[in-house]
């Protein structure tokens, strides 16, 4: 590997797994000067019984709950965390604890924006690098293994003017405490612990090969596809067994941690613009799109997908660079057909929904995706199509 002209590592978040730590961080709460938060959730969170487990924990840590939003829909937008934000102001309360997937975790984040910066949301702080100083504490309790928001500097948000997802990068968006517990996420059902996964591998992965990689990103992206490569079945398979739960959460934040200094590329851009026009889950565009995106990339970064032989256990030495790489792509495709055997993941384009007539629109979203430029090779719109096809 040649040596870095330039790298940067920064992460500001304290980062606690155990199996029974989301009932038990009061140690980490008053070192961050918390007294009264206001906790943000979602219904299914309630009625699993998580919400309590992680209240129970506060208020016999001497924690007052200054009050609880609980209502945030699957897919979260502006004007819910408009709301969240005046219910957060209302309750004069210190920090936000999120307990939830993405959409609760992100819009947390944008509501600590808008509570202690005030001003519009959308016209005054989407975008890149906005804001100047310190919001509310934050500290988050992922209940999947998927998205990495509890370690990065991003919120997607759907704003329902523009109807478009808009998105918020900052460093002072960064939640300040994450809380891994395997017991948040053993009641998750196959089907979305193996999405949730493959979109944590999808970040480790894009971020491993990205123009923006360095070797800091890499040390995380290496650790996580080496974890979630060796979890995630029986995650999916044995939904309760708590050591497998505890691995897909540490691993999920690695790749977090790793995305979040490097990027995601091609995978992400077509992903995104499945979700927009044919509402196809994050996780699930991700798994159908990797294997090919990776395809896509290989002659652009093949030292790359040479080393992610060696991860993945493929490694021949006899072997090219690139035939040790084509190994590579062939045991992530072998890897999500057995997650999805056991899971019911989709692998292809027609069993979720999307037509043929609809590549040209896809194609053109996933063109104007802010990740594609991080992309390895450049995105081409015949590019874009190839994997569209071959992942029909
Ligand atoms: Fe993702």
């Amino acid at each position: 590997m040649d040596l870095p002209e330039f790298a940067m590592f920064f992460q500001p978040t304290i980062i606690i797994f155990g199996k029974g730590v989301a009932s038990d961080f009061s140690n980490e709460l008053s070192e961050l000067k918390i007294a009264r938060p206001f906790i943000v959730a979602d219904k299914v969170i309630r009625e699993l019984g998580l919400l309590d487990y992680v209240l129970k924990g506060l208020t016999s840590g001497g924690f007052e709950i200054a009050g609880i939003f609980d209502e945030v829909p699957q897919d979260s937008s502006t004007s819910v965390v408009v709301k969240i934000a005046k219910a957060f102001t209302e309750t004069n309360a210190d920090a936000f604890v999120a307990i939830g997937g993405g959409s609760v975790i992100d819009s947390a984040k944008g509501a600590n924006i808008i509570a202690k910066m005030g001003g519009d949301l959308v016209k005054d702080y989407s975008g890149s690098g906005i804001l100047t100083k310190h919001l509310f504490p934050l500290v988050v309790i992922p209940t999947t293994a998927g998205t990495g928001s509890e370690v990065t500097n991003a919120a997607v948000i759907y704003d329902e003017e523009s109807k478009t997802k808009l998105e918020f990068i900052d460093r002072f968006i960064t939640p300040d405490l994450a809380v891994l517990d395997p017991n948040m996420t053993k009641t998750l059902p196959p089907k979305v612990t193996a999405f949730s996964g493959i979109d944590a591998l999808t970040h480790a992965i894009e971020a491993f090969v990205d123009i923006d990689a360095t070797t800091f990103s890499d040390m995380f992206a290496k650790e996580a596809i080496s974890i979630i490569t060796s979890h995630l079945e029986n995650a999916c398979k044995n939904g309760d067994d708590l050591e497998e739960r505890g691995w897909m959460s540490i691993g999920a934040t690695l790749a977090g941690i790793a995305f979040s200094h490097s990027e995601c590329g091609i995978v992400h851009g077509i992903a995104h613009a499945l979700g927009a026009v044919n509402r196809v889950p994050h996780g699930i565009a991700n798994a159908i799109i990797l294997p090919y995106g990776m395809e896509y990339n290989l002659e652009a970064r093949p030292e790359k997908f040479d080393e992610l032989s060696k991860i993945l256990g493929v490694y021949d030495k006899h072997l090219s660079i690139l035939e040790n790489g084509k190994r590579a792509i062939e045991k992530i495709k072998e890897f999500e057909e057995r997650v999805s055997k056991v899971s019911g993941l989709p692998l292809k384009l027609r069993d979720v929904g999307v037509k043929k007539e609809d590549f040209a629109l896809i194609k053109e979203k996933a063109l104007q995706d802010g990740t594609v430029i991080y992309n390895p090779r450049e995105v081409t719109g015949d590019g874009v199509l190839e994997i569209l096809n071959e992942a029909f």
